[in-house]
């Protein structure tokens, strides 16, 4: 392991660094006075609020507060951890990094290292370019029909860098060898395939469609080969090199990155061409992993970018394993104001498949839609249990504590604990004890149970008051706020004119969902009545929804609900920003600058978060 970054190196880096020029590299300034100012990188704004002063060698905005030196200005804008920060303004000074109790001789090495490093990606920055050369040839007329079979235009393949590499044993190695490259190191970096017996070499890709594979500064690092028809192995990837590391890389990083800076979501997918086609079809936001896991490295890259990771499966049996995995690699990484969700596709459907026949809207639907972590977690802890038994209920509680003991503490362990007591009718002191234990819970939880449901067999009544549990009452008194504005809006379908444009702001969880799928109905026009709309989803599930809540006059007089449902609307956004304190943040900042009068806490809020963000 690298050791720390000694500070007296950081202090000198940064008094060799001009923020002048690092910001001006990256956004436009204008020299106004003593400093330079620019529309804030860091909101959206008209007129420039944001200054740089070189003297202070610190920039600040008027608007959004954003403010710091050189180094935090990289880290914000560039989106990289600490000591990648200090790596990009090493890079431009030309200064090498030095860690702490380093020797001489390791510091050597790593130079050495370094080096090799750079001469790996100059290679494969050569193999780029040759394959994007022989696309444009007359030989690739079969890859270019492949391509064009598959729906990819001219831009997308240029934005993706996508090549071919031709057939014919050693087009690439006589092309690299010509321009001095050493054939060992083309060996080492995966270009070229050697069999130790014969010590002979070819190109490893041959006749194949050129996925090439960028790390986060657009350099490429390794590709994937496709090949046109149905021969095996369908894809050949480059193997592990000291530049390429699949467990932490992921395709597609990059080019989302250059396509829109703030991605509010980043989807996770299988293949290469799942990340092509959905760009081509505008969902710019996707990545592959590189026929691995994802892993908890990759997580930690993508939570760095957004708040929100859609993982996206198969619906079939390897693809809730493989969900099942990706459960127990994001749980810990769950803090506060993170987001998870699970996009299983219907069978024998991929990204690539399902957008091409139903467009980008009906493919965001469905990622909008998706289950959060929590449904998830749930479904999967009480697949194949019936909740009505004992026994099951015990496994169910002892599956979803296992989820809940991997989270870091914060709001979702303790909204999960709620959850699984509601669900279970267990006592929360009971599972907290249990989860911080880490033991086993099938005996306690037994107890519990048996004693929860002699109460229940004792009947309402009789229940103690400590006991009162709402695994009786689910679904039947107290609906979520989704629920509440589903029931208003069943029982008057012209109040969807008091809701958002839209159906972004609507919860993801099951009435939020049918509520949107409602609200699309009765915005299409076909649905203006309540008896129609019913007859819609006659049959299903949420056909029995949707006559329970009918079922149901809502206590609210008509003329009342609009304004209602405008305060459940205006309930649940502040929900929802309060799950993310950046969001929360924005949001408070947003009304104080629209000169609203805070409240006392309000402004204490905002306080504490300008002080907990900006350190
Ligand atoms: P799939 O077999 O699901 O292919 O592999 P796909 O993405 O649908 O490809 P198309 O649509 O037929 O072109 C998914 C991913 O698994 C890895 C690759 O990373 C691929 O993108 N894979 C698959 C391999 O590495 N080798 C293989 O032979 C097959
Ligand atoms: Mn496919």
């Amino acid at each position: 392991m690298a050791g720390r970054i000694p500070q007296r190196f950081i202090d000198d880096l940064l008094a060799r660094t001009d923020i002048v020029d690092v910001i001006g590299s990256r956004v436009q300034l204008k020299k106004t006075g003593r400093n330079h100012s620019a529309l804030c990188p860091f909101h959206q704004e008209k007129s420039p609020s944001f200054t740089v002063s070189a003297d202070k060698q610190f920039y600040h905005c008027f608007g959004c507060g954003a403010s710091g030196n050189a180094l935090r200005f990289i880290m914000e804008f560039d989106r990289l951890n600490f000591p990648e920060a200090i790596e990009a303004l090493a890079g431009r000074a030309g200064m090498e990094v030095p860690r702490e109790g380093e020797s001489d001789e390791q510091r050597q090495q790593a130079r050495v290292e370094a080096k090799r490093q750079e001469e790996g990606v100059n290679l494969l920055e050569m193999g780029t370019r040759f394959y994007q050369q022989q696309l444009a040839s007359s030989a690739a007329q079969q890859a270019h029909e492949y391509l064009a079979r598959r729906g990819l235009s001219e831009d997308i393949v240029s934005r993706y860098a996508i090549g071919y590499a031709p057939a014919g044993w050693d087009a690439l190695k006589r092309h690299l060898s010509d321009r001095g490259v050493d054939e060992n190191v083309q060996v080492e970096y995966g270009l070229l395939v050697r069999k130790e017996e014969t010590g002979r070499s070819w190109d490893r890709f041959r006749d194949r469609v050129i996925f090439p594979i960028r790390d986060w500064k657009g350099r490429t690092i390794g590709f994937g080969g496709r090949v046109l028809g149905d021969e095996k192995p369908k894809y050949l990837n480059s193997p592990e090199s000291p530049v390429f590391h699949k467990g932490r890389e992921l395709y597609g990083l990059y080019e989302t990155r250059t396509q829109s800076r703030r991605p509010e979501r980043m989807l996770i997918v299988e293949g290469y061409m799942d990340v092509v086609a959905l760009a081509q079809h505008g969902v710019d936001y996707a990545v592959a992993t590189l026929g691995t896991a994802t892993t908890d490295e990759h997580l930690r890259r993508l939570f760095r970018l957004v708040d929100e990771v859609v993982f996206c499966f198969d619906g079939d049996n390897a693809g809730r394993q493989a969900a099942h995995r990706a459960l127990n690699t994001v749980l810990p990484l769950m803090i506060d104001g993170r987001q998870a969700r699970f996009l299983f596709l219907p069978e024998g459907e991929d990204p690539d498949s399902l957008i091409r026949q139903e467009g980008r809207e009906a493919f965001e639907q469905r990622i909008v839609r998706a289950g959060s972590l929590t449904e998830y977690l749930f479904d999967h802890a009480g697949e194949g249990r019936d909740l009505r038994r004992i026994e099951d209920r015990e496994r169910f509680a002892s599956a979803v504590l296992e989820g809940i003991r991997r989270l870091p503490q914060g709001l979702l362990k303790s909204l999960l604990m709620r959850e699984l007591s509601e669900r279970t009718g267990l006592e929360r002191g009971t599972l907290e004890e249990l989860a911080e234990r880490g033991t086993s819970p099938a005996a306690a939880t037994s107890q519990a149970v048996s004693q929860q449901d002699s109460v229940n067999e004792v009947g309402q009544q009789d229940r103690p008051a400590t006991q009162t549990s709402s695994y009786r009452r689910q679904g039947s008194t107290t609906l979520s706020i989704s629920g509440r504005i589903l029931h208003l809006v069943v029982h008057s379908p012209s109040l969807v004119e008091a809701l958002p444009q839209g159906e972004a702001w609507c919860p993801d969880d099951e009435d939020g969902q049918l509520l949107g799928e409602v609200v699309r109905l009765i915005r299409a026009g076909g649905y203006r009545s309540s008896q129609v709309l019913l007859a819609h989803f006659h049959g299903s599930s949420h056909g029995n929804r949707l006559l329970a809540l009918l079922q149901r006059e809502p206590l609210i007089p008509g003329p009342l609900r609009h304004r209602e449902i405008e305060v459940l609307v205006a309930h649940f956004e502040q929900q929802r920003q309060r799950s993310s304190p950046e969001r929360e943040l924005k949001a408070l900042q947003d009304r104080e600058r629209s000169g609203e009068k805070l409240t006392r806490e309000e402004a204490g809020r905002l306080w504490q978060l300008i002080c907990e963000l900006k350190r």
